[in-house]
């Protein structure tokens, strides 16, 4: 056997012995899995029922939560003007506005027990 055909037998029983090691730590049976609880959550304020409704579809409330604390008034305005027109977040007039002033009230004023 000329050493090329060698080097590609040996290459040939590598890769075999590669991928039967790799079916055999591959389970066959499905594994259960349950997410992870949902950690984030509104601070409990009136309007939090809307906002639970409407703000959480898309993404949790993490995004909410993590803003630096204490956005001027105008900043919740903005992000709730954006969701709906940037991101095509179907939330009413008058809910949006109700949301609107939970999020200036609950995560704008300093006193506000962030979480
Ligand atoms: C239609 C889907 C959708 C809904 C509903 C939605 N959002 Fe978002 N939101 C997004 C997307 C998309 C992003 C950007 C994600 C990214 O950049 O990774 C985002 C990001 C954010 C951010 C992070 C800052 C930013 O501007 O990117 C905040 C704060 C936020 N959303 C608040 C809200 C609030 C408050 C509501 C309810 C009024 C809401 N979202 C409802 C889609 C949505």
């Amino acid at each position: 056997m000329n050493p090329f055909a060698q080097t590609l037998l040996a290459f040939l029983a590598l890769a075999t012995a590669g991928s039967a090691a790799a079916r055999e730590t591959g389970s066959k049976t499905p594994q259960p899995y349950s997410a992870p609880s949902e950690t984030s959550r509104f601070i409990e304020a009136p309007g939090i029922n809307l906002a639970q409704r409407y703000c959480l579809t898309c993404h949790s409330a993490d995004y909410v939560s993590t803003q630096p604390p204490h956005m001027p008034a105008a900043f919740w305005q903005n992000e709730v003007t954006k969701m709906r027109n940037a991101y095509g977040a179907p939330i009413p007039d008058e809910a949006a506005k109700a949301i609107t002033d939970y999020l200036m009230a609950t995560y704008s004023e300093p006193s506000a027990g962030r979480r």
